[in-house]
């Protein structure tokens, strides 16, 4: 498609959104007298599809365009002067990332931020949905505001991220929560400043969600968080389509940014002065699969590595997409940090087969097999569900031995949450939840346990720490990470907060380590 093409093509995208947005607003019938399920199923029908894995399956790779010109319109620069605004973020590093872009776009609106919801003239809940939990703390959440809102009619109060990619979630808004005035989905971030003027000059809720994956928004504005670790998306959405996870339905196919687009990103970076970066995707071993030329993250992750940036790391790995050139790449170490987050899921083969993950236990154990033989010290972390439908003590059992075998220093680990829309949650399911609780709690002891032991092989040897700031918990600590992402607590000198040096570690708990700032040291990690 040429530059032409796309700008046409843009234009009738954004024709069609308003006009579909304005539908929506007739639709919400707060001024005109229509029931709010029939306000409901007429918006839904023009605007938005549920997630339909068979649909979804189908969408072609080929109709991403890339922008360069996103620019706040002229009329909207000055809208937030004077105000302030608060964005409350769940979920993984994709929402967190996503909140530094919202934020980026709010300040150049001539917003500032504020953690104080009095103080605050937006507040906007950044949204989780992977599992129920992570969507009732955004309902409570809602709960609790209300009264602000009541108080307060000018407040904009605003739900975006991956529930509002979620009908059962913007019906329940429309419904229970009509006090909230503007609700977006993930893939229209860049639309903030009109949804904003909407919400500002309208006097309905703003309901602007596109099932229609976005394109690729180069150019948008960031505040990033701190000055020592930034974030950087290589790729968006998710194609893996496991049977239980709701992310490629909230996040959409998966769309790669142009390398070359990340490198000037990360050298930008590297010149303002960050020390780490996290490449950052759903399934980042899948980067470059969508292009159309030959390059995939072994090749980016080969370029990154000559940038001048002491530390690189990435998340999320699947195993499926690990390839050898990827391992290679790792393997020269420099800047490419050898901790490796690779989320399993389970360590029955069966469990893996019906979770969709495309790997069987004997192959990841072969893929943890290469990776260790090509990267000797490289700490390994995962992500395991328990009491996936019907799983059996045996196959429970699988997962036990498995992370033992592996040896694995964390995990973040889940109790399985049916999410509606998703192939797992229509089937029958006859392990009871004291059984999965059970499960849950041996494998946080097993793990527990080796992170511990883990962390002994720490004792008196000397680390290279990431100064971050002050430790939460006492303000004359400093803490940071090591390379392999182990959290030190440490006394020294506020004046190497955002650098890297050298702790004698000199104890060793379950998840962190204490130590003394050296002056000069020998050099091991
Ligand atoms: N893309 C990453 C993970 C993203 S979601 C990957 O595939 O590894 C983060 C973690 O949430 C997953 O690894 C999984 O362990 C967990 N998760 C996802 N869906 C879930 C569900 N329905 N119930 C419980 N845990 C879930
Ligand atoms: Fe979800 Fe990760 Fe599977 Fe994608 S690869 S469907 S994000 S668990
Ligand atoms: Fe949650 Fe969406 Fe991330 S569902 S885990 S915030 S991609």
């Amino acid at each position: 498609m040429n530059e032409k093409q796309r700008l046409e093509n843009q234009q009738i995208n954004q024709k069609s959104s308003a006009d579909v947005k304005s539908d929506a607003n007739d639709n919400l019938g707060r001024l005109k007298n229509i029931s709010s399920d029939e306000l409901i199923s007429k918006y839904f029908q023009a605007t938005y599809e549920p997630p339909n894995m068979r649909k979804a399956k189908k969408r072609l790779k080929k109709d991403v365009d890339i922008h360069y010109d996103f620019e706040i319109p002229l009329e909207m620069k000055e809208i937030g002067k004077g105000k302030k605004f608060l964005i409350r973020t769940y979920g993984c590093q994709m929402n967190e990332h996503d909140t530094e872009v919202m934020a980026g776009i709010l300040t150049q609106m001539g917003y500032t931020s504020t953690e104080d919801t009095n103080d605050a003239d937006i507040i906007l809940l950044n949204t989780c949905a992977i599992r129920e939990n992570a969507e009732n703390k955004v309902f409570g959440e809602l709960g609790h505001l209300k009264p602000l809102k009541l108080e307060n009619p000018d407040l904009i109060l605003g739900v975006c991220g991956c529930m509002s990619q979620e009908e059962s979630v913007v019906n329940r808004i429309l419904k229970k929560h009509p006090f909230v005035d503007l609700i977006f989905g993930t893939h229209n971030i860049h639309r903030l400043p009109q949804l904003i003027n909407e919400a500002l000059f309208g006097k309905e809720m703003v309901v602007d969600v596109w099932s229609k994956e976005g394109d690729i928004i180069e150019n948008l504005p960031k505040a990033r968080k701190g000055k020592i670790k930034a974030w950087v998306n290589i790729m968006y959405g998710c194609d893996k389509f496991c049977t239980y996870c709701i992310v490629p339905y909230t996040r959409g196919k998966e769309r790669s940014r142009m390398p070359e687009d990340i490198i000037q990103e990360v050298r930008h970076l590297a010149a303002q002065g960050y020390k780490e970066i996290t490449l950052l995707g759903q399934n980042v071993n899948a980067y470059g699969k969508d292009l159309e030329f030959d390059y995939g993250l072994g090749n980016l992750m080969e370029e990154i590595s000559k940038i001048d940036i002491p530390r690189v790391r990435f998340t999320t790995s699947h195993p499926r997409d690990f390839d050898d050139r990827l391992i290679e790449v790792l393997a020269k170490g420099g800047n490419l940090l050898d901790h490796i987050h690779l989320p399993v899921q389970s360590g029955s083969s069966d469990i893996l087969r019906v979770m969709a993950r495309r790997y069987t236990r004997e192959s990841y154990l072969e893929l943890v097999r290469k990776i260790r033989e090509a990267m000797p010290n490289a700490t390994l972390t995962t992500d395991i569900i328990v009491g996936f439908p019907n799983e059996t003590d045996e196959q429970f059992e699988e997962t036990m031995t498995l992370v033992e075998e592996v040896g694995f220093e964390s995990a973040y680990t889940f109790i399985y949450s049916p999410r509606e829309g998703t192939p797992s949650a229509r089937w029958e399911d006859n392990t009871p939840m004291e059984v999965k609780k059970e499960r849950l709690q041996r494998l946080n002891a097993l793990v527990n346990k080796q992170s511990a032991e883990a962390m002994t092989h720490y004792q008196d040897k000397i680390v290279k720490v990431l100064v971050e700031g002050e430790s939460k918990k006492d303000p004359d600590v400093l803490s940071g990470y090591t390379e392999r992402n182990k959290l030190v607590n440490f006394k020294g000198p506020k004046s190497v907060i955002g650098e890297i040096v050298e702790v004698k570690i000199t104890n060793t708990k379950t998840w962190t380590l204490d130590g003394e700032m050296v002056e000069s040291a020998v050099e091991v990690r």
